[in-house]
């Protein structure tokens, strides 16, 4: 059976930072617990013990900083650690803490042992941040009351309470916030097998069906992040129920996605702006950031937190003190001749 696809069905693209409106459903395929929680193994079983530990010692847990791309399950992640742990959860944002104030009312409107959570929390200001050290220390923020020589500081007491940081920039964080945290947990990208369950798992919460080719097929596109198999299964499920029997097969997977125009890596059409970008005007590198983002016409910081680092990961990319390079792999995966200066770069000995 041929399956004819229409194309530029979809504005939004599927691999953006921020969350889109069919985000919103998200929280329907959050996973609650960390049994029910899909990799980052490492981080998980590290998580498992300080939660057993604060549990038996009936204390608050540790303040926990989450660093890693966007999309990985930080915010997921966040909400299993309060249910875990049988607190109530805070939810905001660096950049929405705007005064002091606001955040003191945050504090202060805290149980003990709840989790404050911060995501972005790199965009914090310096005014709002230095209230949160004799927060995150001593459990107490000192108060000024009044102005001039008559002013006056209080401290006020706060219930024990665990912050939870994260950040898509751990290296912005100023030193003295970054060492208040007694947990720093690194989020790693997936591997297909990983996004695969994940994709397998979603489909049956959407009551979709999908075959395991299918599944294999949208996790090997989506860079290692879970939002974007999310995304991508939404968008595969459109094209299987209009175009095709409903399922979602290996072919129905493929074709969508090529309609999509996401390649058989998860490359979009950025990636290929990027990667075209450093060999016709840069000779294939190095470049520097600003330079690229300026020629491609996105911004820096778009393109170092959301393209590089899958494109780092699938060895297409490195980056040098000079700039960015391109590797010859990305020749190849773009079709394009290797130039004989790559010709015979230790990386070709070792693959003949
Ligand atoms: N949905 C998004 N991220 C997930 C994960 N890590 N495990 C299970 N389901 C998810």
């Amino acid at each position: 059976m041929s399956i004819d696809f229409g194309t530029d069905i979809y504005e939004e693209p599927i691999v953006a930072k921020t969350f889109l409106s069919e985000d919103a459903q998200e929280g329907s395929l959050r996973p609650k617990t960390l049994r029910e929680y899909i990799g980052q193994e490492k981080a998980k079983g590290n998580l498992a013990v300080f939660i057993e530990a604060a549990k038996r010692r009936n204390e608050s847990l540790d303040h926990v900083l989450l660093h890693g791309p966007p999309g990985l399950g930080k915010t997921t992640l966040a909400g299993i650690i309060a249910a875990e742990m049988g607190v109530n959860i805070r939810i905001t944002s660096g950049p929405a803490i705007e005064k002091a104030g606001d955040l003191a009312a945050l504090l202060t409107n805290l149980n003990e042992n709840d989790i404050l959570f911060v995501d972005e929390i790199h965009r914090l200001n310096r005014a709002v941040e230095e209230i949160l050290y004799p927060a995150m220390e001593d459990h107490a923020i000192d108060i000024i009351i009044g102005k001039g020589p008559s002013a006056n500081s209080i401290r006020l007491d706060l219930p024990h309470f665990t912050l939870i940081g994260a950040t898509t920039r751990a290296g912005q964080l100023s030193a003295p916030l970054r060492d208040r945290f007694g947990v720093t947990l690194r989020l790693e990208l997936y591997t297909p097998a990983e996004l695969s369950e994940i994709v397998t798992r979603s489909a049956g919460i959407l009551n979709v069906s999908i075959a395991p080719e299918g599944a294999m097929e949208i996790a090997r596109r989506s860079r290692g992040t879970p939002r974007i198999a999310n995304r991508m299964l939404r968008r595969v499920r459109d094209f299987a129920e209009v175009r095709a029997d409903g399922v979602i097969t290996r072919k129905v997977a493929d074709e969508a996605l090529r309609a999509l125009e996401i390649d058989a890596l998860g490359l979009d059409p950025i990636d290929h702006r990027m990667l075209h970008a450093i060999i016709e005007n840069y000779g294939g590198g190095p470049v520097g950031l600003d330079t690229l983002a300026a020629t491609i016409g996105e911004e820096s910081v778009t393109l170092e937190d959301v393209y590089e680092p899958y494109l780092m990961q699938l060895g297409f990319l490195t980056r040098t003190p000079r700039g960015r390079c391109v590797t010859r792999k990305a020749y190849e995966h773009l079709g394009l001749g290797v130039p004989a200066s790559m010709a015979d770069a230790p990386e070709q000995l070792r693959l003949n």
